[in-house]
């Protein structure tokens, strides 16, 4: 990762509190889990951000029907997303809640700096809103007079307003957009965000009177802040913004914001414009992921097949369930979530491949040396053993870095287990269960426990805690997380001596 400033500061959106987290929520987060971890690798000062978003008339809608006031209800809920994070091995540094008074006191510092820069004004608006995405259509937009982006029904709205003037920064956004061409990704929905901007922007109305439950516009508060203004702005507020300025200037501009594909023009749009006003630096990139299917079918709680993370986490394990959501799909595109494809990945990549190799390993090891790792031994066959499997790994450092800059995870993984499955070959061509001589034996079993102990660092950022598990099965009693990528990924006989320890199979075959 070369860059200017030896920071990362990757985020997902703040999830809303009404509803139980679901299989989007865990993807967003263990993608950029992954990236954080990796960053860390890399020797970057990382700042891993999620959080909840509290405020707006859903919540206080949600509230009213379960009887409760709107903060209780919020302390209640959001709690869902924590017990989440926490089985899923989420290694945030921080965790935002929009109720949080360092969150209401950047909300109202960020307003008071457009205002005075003359970009908000008291209007009035008439417009259709689609309470469940927090969103206003004109009639026009309107498919069959429903949302066009969820189809529910909308509802007329007309009240007091203050407005963004939001049309102003319609061409300064595609000026920023020609000239760094990896600000949205993939291009895809760059030119989605293209085309909406050539189509001129209106001024977008940022505060409501028609509920309280939201941040007090400064100066007048009978309005509460729009829920997006508030919203966005959380990933400021957890940089110290307005009152640390050495800090907020440390990690912002943020280099990433991973969000789904629905809620982009929020990210690429809006809140680059709000931005822009403020006179602040604005992200380096935001990235729109795809949406989960599941069997086939639009994931929708009225169809009552919402995958639940948490169960489905318990069921087949965190790191399995980590490693099929980044696998499966390439990061972008849809995907379809099965427990039938959950189970074939884990079976094939897992229990065959990578569980296998540490399993096969480790035994012989243990059978032939007395679970002490050998050396390599000098031979004419090291050259032919050693040397194809070192060629293997020479590559891969390069490779997969590339892939996770791109966030193409699902690429950078099946390069890993390209190797994996080579090793599998390696062992069964070698076959050192048969009549080998001793310095052929001692170089396979070195060779193998030097592969396993790389494949770890690969396969950690994605599956921590079976990462940390091959490092202690070959001996090691280091913390991968501690690692550096650059020099852990090298090649060299490093565990020469180490006593093996036998353990349970790291992932056990399903039937
Ligand atoms: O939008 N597959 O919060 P949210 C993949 N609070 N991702 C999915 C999905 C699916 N089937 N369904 C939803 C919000 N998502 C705002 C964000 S940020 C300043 C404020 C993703 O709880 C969706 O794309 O509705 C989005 O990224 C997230 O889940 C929605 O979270």
């Amino acid at each position: 990762m070369p860059r200017e400033k030896n920071t990362f500061y990757v985020t997902t959106p703040i999830y809303y509190v009404n509803d139980v987290p679901h299989i989007g929520h865990a993807y967003t987060t263990i993608a950029a889990d992954f990236l954080a971890r990796f960053a860390r690798l890399k020797g970057l000062d990382t700042f891993f951000l999620t959080g909840t978003d509290e405020h707006g008339q859903k919540v206080e809608k949600a509230a009213a029907a379960s009887s409760m006031s709107p903060q209780d209800f919020v302390d209640r809920v959001g709690g869902h997303y924590l017990k989440l994070w926490d089985k899923l091995e989420i290694s945030n540094d921080d965790f935002i809640r929009t109720t949080e008074d360092r969150h209401k006191k950047a909300v109202t510092a960020l307003w008071k700096t457009v205002a005075q820069k003359g970009d908000i004004y008291l209007g009035e608006y008439e417009d259709w809103y689609c309470t469940p995405c927090e969103s206003f259509w004109t009639e026009k937009q309107l498919v069959d007079m429903k949302c066009p982006d969820c189809s529910r029904p909308v509802e007329k709205l007309k009240e007091q307003s203050y407005f963004f003037r939001l049309s102003k920064y319609g061409q300064p956004l595609l000026d920023h957009i020609e000239k760094n061409p990896g600000f949205i990704k993939p291009d895809y929905r760059k030119n989605e965000i293209v085309n909406f901007l050539k189509e001129g922007l209106r001024d977008l109305s940022v505060s409501r009177t028609s509920f309280s439950w939201g941040i007090p516009v400064p100066g007048d508060e009978k309005h509460v802040m729009y829920v997006w203004f508030d919203a966005l702005t959380n990933y400021l507020t957890a940089t110290g913004y307005p009152d640390d300025a050495r800090r907020s200037e440390k990690y912002w501009p943020a280099d990433l914001h991973i969000i789904g594909k629905d809620i982009l023009r929020f990210h690429a749009v809006y809140w680059p414009a709000f931005l822009l006003s403020a006179g602040l630096p604005l992200p380096k990139q935001v990235f729109a992921h795809g949406w989960w299917t599941v069997d086939g079918q639009k994931m929708s709680k009225s169809k009552g097949n919402v995958v639940d993370p948490y169960a489905t986490a318990e069921k087949y394990g965190v790191d399995a369930f980590r490693y099929f959501l980044l696998r499966e799909v390439p990061f972008g595109l849809d995907g379809d979530f099965s427990e039938k494809a959950l189970a074939g990945r884990i079976n094939a990549d897992l229990a065959n491949d990578i569980g296998n190799l540490l399993s096969r390993s480790v035994t012989m090891i243990e059978k032939y040396r007395d679970g002490v790792i050998p050396s390599a031994e000098p031979s004419a066959e090291r050259e032919e053993l050693e040397g194809r499997v070192k060629f293997l790994f020479k590559d891969l450092p390069h490779q997969f870095e590339k892939a996770v800059e791109e966030l193409n995870f699902h690429e950078a993984l099946s390069k890993v287990w390209a190797i994996v499955k080579e090793l599998n070959g390696y062992v069964d061509r070698c076959a050192p269960w048969k009549e080998k001589d001793e310095s052929t034996l001692s170089t396979v079993l070195s060779t193998l426990a030097e592969s396993l102990r790389i494949l770890a660092v690969y396969a950690w950022p994605v599956m921590p805690a079976s990462g940390q598990k091959m490092w202690e099965s070959l001996g090691i009693d280091k913390n991968i997380g501690e690692a550096r990528f650059d020099e852990a990924v090298v090649w060299g006989s490093t565990l020469t001596g180490m006593k093996i320890r036998k353990m349970p199979p790291l992932f056990p075959r399903l039937q």
